[in-house]
């Protein structure tokens, strides 16, 4: 006897054969939270459901995973935005005391439930876009007490919003004021006291950094990861978004679950990546806003068979998108994805950046995490900005509603 059996669906099942793995006239059976059974309608094994949903055509996915985000963090820096767009850069608007320092300065004066208040609405808004899985980081609190907090906020929030939340450790965002020109010294108190705080608590999936000249030179990071590698903890990057550091290299070199925004990856970058399996995650969220111009090497990469993810990069300063949806229609229209790759880059792909085997495809034994959707074709989940046509999500096998039901 299964809990849940979904029939008459159109099931994308993002195994690799095709590039939806569609099966149009499809059944999926869940069973204590996870899928039992999948596959055509008219090749289901004869058994009972205690509930039976007749999805009368409409398309299934594996709920949809957000890979890369920055969800908790207090204050706005719109302001910014209008600099930029009056002419000055990233770079000059954070050498200037804004930029990460900024939002650093707006979480710090945060307490506990502010913090929660502002950064719940956030993954709320992906739930409701069917996003069952979401990573989200560290890296504005910069100081001991401040990045515990975010950890805790992000881990507290997905209990709320239902939604299982990946926290990645990112003290190495920013050289805080109080250490400022002493990226060294900053390094071996995050090292030394935060990162094994947080790590005694339980409150870390995996350990990221900046490497760019505003933030942390290679040298650095390498430092870090080493460190990380030793507390058995995978480490992923924010590698050659606005120069090329050969930060994809560095942290393929790491055995890295991801290399993440690449927009200036050298071809031995993409080469090192294939090489170790580490994913790509490309965040056109952050490409839209910095108004960047240089294209992420999206034939490299393909060429090469690095799995190819999308996510938001939902953050205050480089990418307020809090839409899967939007990412997956800007990696459409930007990066030139196909709506296959860009589906699979928030379902397969995005799985395997977070080195999640257990998710992101639609195959027996997997965790039941669902989205039904009110569409007639796959390509119109990546070809709207705005209306959201999700229907209900299972997360773990259990059912809840689109908030607007
Ligand atoms: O992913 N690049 C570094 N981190 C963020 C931006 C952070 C910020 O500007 O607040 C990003 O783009
Ligand atoms: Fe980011």
């Amino acid at each position: 006897m299964w809990d849940t059996l979904i029939r008459r669906a159109h099931l994308l099942t993002f195994d690799t054969g095709s590039p939806y793995g569609s099966i149009r006239r499809g059944a999926l059976a869940v069973q204590g939270g996870r899928i039992a059974w999948v596959g055509p309608d008219d090749e289901l094994p004869a058994n009972s459901a205690r509930e039976e949903i007749d999805a009368g055509g409409a398309l299934v996915t594996p709920g949809l995973i957000d890979c890369h985000t920055h969800l908790v963090h207090a204050g706005q820096r719109a302001r910014e935005f209008e600099r930029r767009l009056a002419g000055s850069t990233y770079e000059e608007i954070a050498r200037a005391g804004g930029g990460i320092r900024a939002t650093v300065a707006a979480t710090r004066a945060a307490d506990e439930e502010a913090l929660l208040a502002a950064s719940l609405p956030r993954l709320r808004a992906l739930a409701a876009e069917g996003v069952t899985t979401v990573e989200v980081k560290s890296g504005y609190g910069l100081n001991l007490e401040t990045e515990l907090r975010m950890l805790r906020v992000a881990r507290r929030m997905g209990h709320l919003a239902g939604v299982m939340v990946r926290t990645s450790f990112l003290g190495a965002h920013a050289v805080p004021e109080e250490f400022a020109g002493r990226a060294d010294a900053y390094l071996d108190f995050l090292i030394a006291e935060v990162l094994l705080a947080a790590v005694r608590e339980g409150l870390i999936d995996a350990v990221d950094a900046y490497c760019e000249p505003i933030a942390f030179s290679p040298a650095q990071v390498t430092r870090l990861f080493g460190a990380a590698r030793k507390l058995g903890l995978p480490v992923k990057l924010h590698a050659d978004q606005r120069s090329d550091q050969g930060g994809a290299a560095l942290v393929a070199s790491f055995g890295g679950l991801s290399a993440d925004h690449l927009e200036y990856a050298s071809p031995e970058g993409i080469s090192a990546l294939a090489r170790s399996g580490t994913a790509a995650v490309l965040l056109p969220g952050a490409f839209l806003f910095l108004q960047e111009t240089h294209l992420p090497p999206i034939g490299g990469l393909r060429r090469a068979g690095v799995p190819l993810a999308v996510a938001t990069d939902c953050n205050p300063g480089t990418s307020p998108l809090c839409s899967i949806l939007g990412a997956v229609a800007l990696a459409c229209t930007l990066f030139r994805l196909t709506p296959a790759e860009a589906l699979a880059g928030v379902t397969r792909n995005a799985a395997a950046a977070l080195g999640l085997a257990d998710r992101g495809r639609l195959e027996a034994g997997l965790r039941a995490d669902l989205a039904l959707w009110a569409v007639e074709e796959p390509a119109e989940l990546a070809f709207r900005l705005g209306p959201n046509p999700l229907l209900r999500r299972f997360v773990a096998g259990r059912s809840d509603h689109a908030p607007s039901d």
